[in-house]
């Protein structure tokens, strides 16, 4: 949720900027502002979407090449201008944008009050403004009355700062991704990397507690644990801005389903020793957690699922938020694997860190490298699966299911026959993703596009895709998606089967008898039954043909359901990219 961006180099700020938080705006918002600095602080911010503030502000139309620019997604106080970032302190001197929340503004703020600081918004942010002001009042310099004022924050940050009085770019980070641009004619520093790759390919990945001051004469960096001046090392990113751009498609959802036939392939080019050392991990490891939030914990569910049925390994599946009520199970020979896209999942940093705490070995696999949790885990995997701009996660999902199965036979020692079924999957995605394939369930999303409700069911395996399918219809379609293991049905929700109730029903050559039997008692009761199976049947209405892919199923049946999720969010007039209520990286708890 939210991003910021800061620029400070040869060119005029306000441009580059505004670009910059359209390649943010994925994230999720509710309000968007820039500062830029000349000879004075010239501010314009506003609610609303990117564009219709700059059809009504103009927003590229500031003079300075020094500049801030947020995204906001509101934590303390309304969706308002007044709200907006950024924010000032008092004189108008001091200007700051920020990701996250400040614990323990209201007693920040209370003492400020008590030294007549005059507050302008609601927020938690706009202390930080006047804490600055506070301290240099007291002879502090800027950079060094910044820190101070960072040291006295509680909960998460990523900052950038601008003093009207001094060509300096102050950036910070606790808790809230932060990265940095090393240009030829300037420094960024942004949320994430798509805001100014354009620009360089070249990036600082900054660690929590860090202070980057950015000015003509270069770039120097301090953590303010220790105090020190560190030395942070300048990544060059591979992938380019087209990948983080939707090319022909209509939206970066749609492109990132059909991205799937390379990005699983590309979660199994992993360097072989990186998976030994894992593998060893598990095997030596007494109690094994999978955690994550969402999408990637329905991901770790499949996964339990699929070392149940593989390595024969009981595997403890729990979600990222509700971890704190296992506490008590750890113990330094623990290994948690914990799962995250972003890498920035508050519950899942929160999780790890109690795991840390314990003693725990901590493994993640994340997508997004120099994140927090790449950084706070003993090691990690990278998905290598390449910008996941839309909200939904979609190509995350099947290369953390990759990964895991990956990993799974790797356990019993046959890790080439499993990265080779994993790369025979390439044909069978190819034809999931094939325009044949998404028009033939544009028909079925045609008939289910007024309904509000609807049901999937699956056993094993299946059943842990319905889950992920049920997650995926709901959060870009707004369409009420409930899934059931094929059993449950009947103790009670099958009382809400109308006549045209739709159920989607996944089937796998295991357990093919016993969840067509809970599709009949469905459609005995007038339900409408999609089949996501290799063979048809009479009990369907609708067939969609997935191969057979056995511990595979739930990479395979996935995708016709991402595509149907997508084609009912277009028909229903959505924007797949931007549901709603939510944003890609829920960075707080
Ligand atoms: C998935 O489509 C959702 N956007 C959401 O559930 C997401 O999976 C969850 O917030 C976890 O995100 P992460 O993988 O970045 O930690
Ligand atoms: N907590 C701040 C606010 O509510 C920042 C929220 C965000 O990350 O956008 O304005």
């Amino acid at each position: 949720m939210c991003g910021i961006i800061g620029y400070i180099g040869k060119q005029e700020a306000a441009p580059l900027l505004f670009n910059g938080l359209k390649r943010l705006e994925y994230r999720g918002y509710d309000s968007a502002g820039i500062a830029t600095l000349d000879s004075g602080l010239h501010i314009k911010k506003e609610v609303g979407r990117i564009d219709d503030i700059h059809s009504k502000l103009n927003l590229t139309d500031i003079p300075g090449t020094l500049g801030i620019a947020h995204t906001r997604w509101a934590t303390h106080g309304g969706v308002t201008k007044t709200n907006a970032h950024p924010h000032v302190d008092c004189n108008g001197n001091i200007a700051v944008v920020h990701n996250g929340i400040i614990e323990n503004y209201q007693e920040l703020r209370n003492s400020l009050d008590s030294s007549n600081h005059q507050f302008k918004s609601e927020t938690d942010t706009e202390i930080i403004s006047h804490l600055i002001e506070d301290t240099m009042k007291k002879g502090y310099n800027f950079e060094d009355a910044t820190i101070s004022a960072l040291k006295s924050l509680e909960g998460s940050y990523a900052v950038m700062v601008m003093n009207k009085d001094e060509r300096k770019l102050i950036a910070a980070r606790k808790g809230s991704p932060l990265v940095l641009g090393v240009a030829n004619d300037g420094y960024f520093g942004a949320s994430d990397i798509p805001a100014f790759l354009e620009h360089t390919k070249d990036v600082v990945y900054m660690h929590d507690f860090d202070v980057a001051v950015m000015s003509d004469e270069g770039l120097k960096i301090l953590n303010i644990l220790d105090n020190k001046q560190v030395d942070r090392k300048i990544d060059t990113i591979e992938w380019d801005i087209a990948q983080a751009e939707k090319g022909e498609f209509q939206h970066f959802m749609l492109k990132e389903i059909s991205e799937q036939v390379d990005t699983v392939q590309m979660a199994v080019q992993q360097d072989k020793k990186i998976i030994d050392d894992v593998v060893n991990d598990i095997k030596n490891a007494h109690g094994i957690f999978f955690i994550g939030s969402g999408t990637s914990y329905n991901a770790c569910l499949a996964a339990s699922y699929i070392f149940s049925k593989i390595n024969k390994m009981h595997i403890n599946v729990v979600l990222a938020s509700e971890f704190p009520n296992y506490g008590h199970f750890l113990t330094p020979k623990t290994l948690v694997i914990a799962v995250s896209q972003s890498g920035e999942t508050a519950d899942v940093l929160d999780a790890v860190k109690s795991a840390k705490e314990r003693g725990c070995k901590v493994i993640s696999i994340v997508n997004v490298i120099g994140s927090s949790l790449t950084r706070t885990s003993d090691s990690f995997i990278s998905l290598n699966a390449g910008p996941e701009i839309c909200v939904l996660a979609t190509k995350s999902y099947t290369s953390q299911l990759a990964l895991f199965t990956l990993l799974s036979y790797a356990l019993t020692g046959s890790y080439d026959e499993g990265k080779a079924k994993l790369t025979y999957l390439w044909n069978v995605i190819y034809q999931l993703t094939s325009a044949t394939m998404r028009n033939k369930i544009k028909e079925l999303a045609e008939k289910l596009k007024g309904k509000n409700n609807l049901f999937l069911i699956g056993r094993g395996l299946q059943y842990t895709t319905a889950l992920e399918a049920a997650l995926k219809i709901k959060e870009v379609s707004y369409i009420h998606a409930e899934a059931f293991a094929g059993g449950e049905l009947k103790h009670g929700t099958i009382a809400l089967i109308e006549k045209g109730t739709p159920c989607i029903v996944f089937v796998s050559s295991e357990n093919e008898k016993q969840i067509i039997s809970n599709a009949i008692e469905i459609k005995s009761r007038g339900g409408y039954i999609i089949g996501v199976s290799p063979r048809n049947n009479e009990v369907f209405d609708f067939w969609i043909k997935a191969p057979e892919a056995n511990s595979e199923n739930p990479i395979v049946q996935i995708i016709p359901i991402q595509i149907l999720a997508y084609q009912l969010a277009v028909l229903r007039g959505l924007d797949p990219d931007r549901p709603r209520n939510l944003a890609k990286s829920v960075t707080v708890n």
